[in-house]
């Protein structure tokens, strides 16, 4: 089970760079659904279709974004050193001392100019390293607008794992594991491994509007509190999947959100509620898709969120894919 997860945050895939993530998937899920298409955007769309579909069958959307964080060059000066342009959401501060990956294969780091004040730190301050000797070489290597992510592997500490891309790789192996549970669907399943969530829920945009579902769900991370001095949420590690009733772009559809409370507690899969004060997941658009779409957000508590080194407990990750099983065959017929 590990080994999914391994293999997907590894994986290269910031917003609008997500060939390499994409194909790792279609591999993964080409065996466990009916068929699968790409959109223009890029979007990963897997059908699962009941064999024998009642009155209650319904259209539902499950989505997990497979874009990360990352960065692209903006500019390449004389000596080869390349300013940037953020590609989703990073502090400057955890920049620091971090290396990046372009697609093909090349390597840098950030550094810093000299600065009166560690105040004074940010974006422009900052520069990619790839070592080049001057801008000829470095152009060589990478042109302006190349997009890089970061640096880092999957370290397994038993029960915690830590990785980059955690957001929301997490979810698009949770979104896996569930397909291949759900061997004949009660409803019919447009499983959507999302682009460009990163910079503003675009992929899952234009797959809601085209696949115009019914019901909604997107699968992502979200933040945990139980960090020294760490802001107030009541999630936590290993408390369970959480269950999603706000964040900044979206409140869950009071009958999904009861829903999914009532498939916990029916089938005993460990859940916490969640509120998260900023930030928003694929849930956001298909809710407001078309004639709107009733959503909610299945998310995995996680530590140490948009850095190199995020951080889930596997309880919260297994309770996930649990609940999404059950989602998936759910009766939608009184939402
Ligand atoms: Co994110
Ligand atoms: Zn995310």
């Amino acid at each position: 089970m590990k080994e999914l997860l391994r293999k997907l945050t590894e994986a290269f895939g910031p917003s609008g760079a997500e060939r390499e993530i994409r194909d790792i998937i279609s591999s993964e899920v080409a065996k466990f659904c009916d068929d699968f298409r790409v959109d223009s955007l890029g979007n990963l769309i897997c059908v699962k279709r009941p064999s024998k579909p009642t009155s209650k069958t319904k259209k539902v959307m499950i989505s997990a974004h497979m874009d990360e964080i990352g960065f692209a060059a903006m500019h390449i000066d004389d000596k080869g050193f390349i300013r940037f342009s953020n590609v989703g959401g990073h502090r400057p501060h955890t920049l620091v001392g971090q290396k990046v990956v372009f697609e093909n294969g090349t390597i840098g780091y950030f550094g810093l100019e000299k600065l009166d004040s560690p105040n004074d730190l940010n974006f422009s301050k900052m520069y990619i390293d790839i070592g080049a000797k001057n801008k000829e070489e470095a152009l060589k290597k990478v042109k302006v607008g190349d997009i890089c992510g970061y640096v880092s592997y999957f370290y397994d500490n038993g029960d915690r794992v830590i990785s980059k891309s955690l957001d929301d790789r997490a979810c698009c192996a949770i979104l896996i594991e569930a397909m291949k549970k759900v061997k004949n669907p009660k409803n019919e399943l447009y499983c959507v491994f999302s682009t460009q969530e990163e910079l503003g829920l675009r992929g899952a945009r234009v797959a809601a509007y085209g696949i115009d579902p019914e019901i909604g769900l997107s699968l992502d991370v979200t933040g945990a509190g139980d960090t020294p001095n760490g802001p107030p949420m009541n999630m936590e590690l290993g408390k369970g999947a959480a269950i999603k009733a706000k964040d900044s772009g979206a409140v869950a559809h009071p009958g999904i959100k009861d829903l999914l409370i009532s498939l916990a507690e029916k089938k005993e899969i460990p859940y916490q509620m969640e509120v998260l004060d900023g930030g928003s997941t694929d849930a956001a658009a298909i809710q407001l898709t078309r004639m709107g779409v009733p959503s909610g957000t299945i998310s995995v508590p996680t530590r140490n969120l948009h850095t190199p080194s995020e951080m889930i407990d596997m309880s919260d990750y297994e309770a996930a894919i649990e609940l999404t099983v059950e989602f998936m065959n759910a009766d939608f017929s009184k939402i």
